[in-house]
């Protein structure tokens, strides 16, 4: 059975699907509700039911307390409707033309950025212009329903091909299919631009950048696109990392460096072929040792859900305000149809 779903206090309303959650059903309909994990772990989609009921049929979402959840407050991205909704949140203004579209796009290369992190270049459509802002992502919408996200790479000033990186998750289903069978002019199915991580500009405070791995994918767009808008303050970008041959841009970013962008590498287990001098440990609490007082400046981290849950809370601790954080977290959702 569909349900309505009305958005509060904009009075906009949408359908919602059988089997699908409030966010998947607000995404499809191009209102781009707060969301970052869509797996129940960040909180960024939490919302107020004003009226209506939801269910949980992947279980309760350990993230929102009974206490929460008896004063009304859902996770749009685990909640399905059981009955109409009215719901308070705020679709977010993206700034320019950008509108979230499924299209097909071709594997135009392929390209091993390490042992386990590949390139991957798609080609989209060209009759109209794939409009987004660096630091977006995309879902990989797969044959059998299921979906999966990854962060494009370059910015939309340079963006003839799309550019991903996928990290191989042992058997995961997408990634290793990447890693084992996918050859270039395969053809796939993305929706997007999804997500809110990307620079606000409306502030010109010092922005400090944190990766873990993959995370830098995003990042980088931001970077190119930062540098290409002559961003007026000081940048700094720290990459986390287990070993060397993790940081699979490196020398990309290093010639980056320059008295208004700094670069701070982190291995957590830096190997002994390495021969590493730099920083170890956790690339949050590298930081943390430079920047203690978090209170003026602006953070963007991006990566696994372990890394953005201490840093959250480390950097917040640190003086941080809630609002001058902005973060994506690359879990993964449980699977569901599209
Ligand atoms: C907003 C967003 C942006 C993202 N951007 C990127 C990106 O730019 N590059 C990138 O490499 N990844 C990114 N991710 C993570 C990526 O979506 C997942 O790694 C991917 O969906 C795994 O797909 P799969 O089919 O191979 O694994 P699945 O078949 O879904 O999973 C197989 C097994 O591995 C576990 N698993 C799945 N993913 C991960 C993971 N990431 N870490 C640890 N265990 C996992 C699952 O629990 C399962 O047990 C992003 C995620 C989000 C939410
Ligand atoms: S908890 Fe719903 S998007 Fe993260």
């Amino acid at each position: 059975m569909t349900y309505k779903i009305n958005l509060q206090p904009s009075d906009e309303s949408f359908a919602a699907d059988p089997g699908e959650s409030v966010l998947e059903a607000a995404l499809r309909h191009g209102l781009n509700l707060p969301h970052s994990c869509r797996g129940g772990s960040c909180l960024s989609c939490r919302a107020r039911i004003l009226a209506g009921r939801v269910e949980y049929p992947r279980g309760f979402p350990a993230a929102l307390t009974e206490a929460e959840a008896s004063e009304g407050f859902a996770l749009l991205c685990q909640a399905r409707a059981l009955t109409d909704l009215q719901v308070e949140a705020r679709p977010l203004e993206v700034p320019g033309n950008v509108r979230i579209r499924r299209l097909p796009c071709r594997v135009q290369r392929l390209e091993r950025l390490s042992e386990d992190v590949m390139g991957l270049y798609l080609k989209l459509p060209g009759f109209e212009p794939f409009e987004y802002l660096a630091g977006q992502y995309v879902d990989i919408l797969l044959a059998d329903g299921r979906r999966r996200s990854f962060s494009i790479a370059n910015p939309p000033f340079d963006s003839e091909l799309l550019e991903l990186h996928v990290r191989r998750v042992t058997g995961g289903h997408f990634t290793e299919h990447v890693f084992e069978k996918m050859k270039e002019r395969a053809l796939l199915r993305l929706e997007g631009p999804l997500g809110q991580f990307y620079l606000r500009d409306d502030q010109q405070r010092p922005l400090l950048m944190m990766a873990g791995g993959t995370g830098y994918a995003p990042i980088k767009a931001i970077l190119r696109q930062a540098f290409q808008d002559d961003f007026a303050s000081p940048i700094h970008f720290y990459w986390g990392a287990r070993a060397a041959c993790d940081l699979y841009d490196r020398q990309t970013v290093e010639a980056w460096t320059s008295e208004r962008f700094a670069f701070v590498p982190v291995l957590s287990e830096p190997q002994a072929e390495d021969v590493w001098a730099g920083r170890t440990g956790w690339v949050h609490r590298a930081v943390l040792a430079d920047f203690p007082d978090l209170s003026g400046l602006d953070v963007y981290a991006a990566g696994p859900p372990a890394m953005i849950e201490a840093a959250r809370e480390e950097f917040l601790a640190a003086g941080l305000p809630k609002e001058r954080l902005f973060f994506d977290s690359f879990d993964y959702a449980a699977d569901s149809d599209d």
